[in-house]
């Protein structure tokens, strides 16, 4: 019903060898987190605030296409409730008009040499009105409630974001991440794009040529460098 954050909760179970497909879901987390160490608004009732436990067997390099796919899942969940289609801001933010409708927030548990589990979090902002969300929230953050003007059914995106989720993971074990990858591009608001990218290091502005294998964004600079992004805010 209520907890600090789902994220937290999955990786003490997972700490205490939950299995592969545990997950944690709340009408509220009182201390949600995300990315970069920010909060995460997550009101009672008005989102599907959730993480999961996966514990997939590929090189810790490749970690970062679980984001990717997660992303993908979540694009095509929306999609199929409200009949929209969302767009991908890299790494993981899905859009809708321009604002952030969710979060997407993966920690990996690993040895040196093997993933033991990755907790990937999810914040989807479904019931939310304008007045919900905090007057510096308000100009880039939606709902899906706002987006289509009716109030959703939290439990229809779990079920659908759980369903896809399911069936792009089975692909990816099997098949690898080269479809997902072409789904994820599909999606992406930034691919073939100016962008402004500002990175830990500098601020690099060129166009998104779009992503690698390992899930890293590649720019090109007007001198016509190429740039390897692995963490950035992204700009367009
Ligand atoms: C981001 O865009 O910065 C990522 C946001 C991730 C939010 C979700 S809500 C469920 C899970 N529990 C948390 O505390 N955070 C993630």
């Amino acid at each position: 019903e209520s907890i600090d954050s789902t994220q937290k909760l999955a990786k003490e179970l997972a700490n205490n060898d939950a299995e592969e497909g545990t997950l944690v879901v709340a009408d509220e987390q009182t201390s949600g987190r995300g990315r970069l160490a920010r909060q995460w608004s997550s009101p009672k009732g008005k989102g599907v605030w959730m993480s999961l436990v996966v514990k997939p067997n590929i090189p810790l390099i490749q970690a970062p296409q679980l984001t990717l796919l997660t992303a993908v899942a979540v694009a095509q969940a929306i999609e199929e409730v409200i009949e929209v289609k969302p767009q991908i801001k890299w790494p993981n933010d899905i859009l809708l008009d321009g604002k952030k409708v969710t979060g997407i927030l993966t920690e990996m548990q690993a040895e040196s040499d093997r993933i033991h589990s990755i907790i990937i979090g999810i914040g989807i902002n479904v019931n939310q009105s304008e007045n919900d969300f905090l007057d510096e929230l308000r100009e880039i953050a939606t709902s899906l409630c706002i987006q289509t003007g009716q109030v959703q059914s939290r439990e229809q995106v779990l079920n659908a974001v759980l369903t896809k989720l399911e069936r792009l993971y089975e692909v990816y074990c099997s098949e690898g991440f080269t479809p997902i990858k072409v789904l994820w591009e599909s999606y992406a608001i930034s691919v073939g794009k100016i962008i402004t990218a500002t990175t830990p290091q500098q601020k690099i502005v060129g166009e998104a040529l779009g992503i690698t294998d390992q899930g890293v964004l590649l720019m090109r600079d007007a001198q016509n460098v190429i740039h390897s992004i692995y963490s950035a805010d992204i700009e367009l």
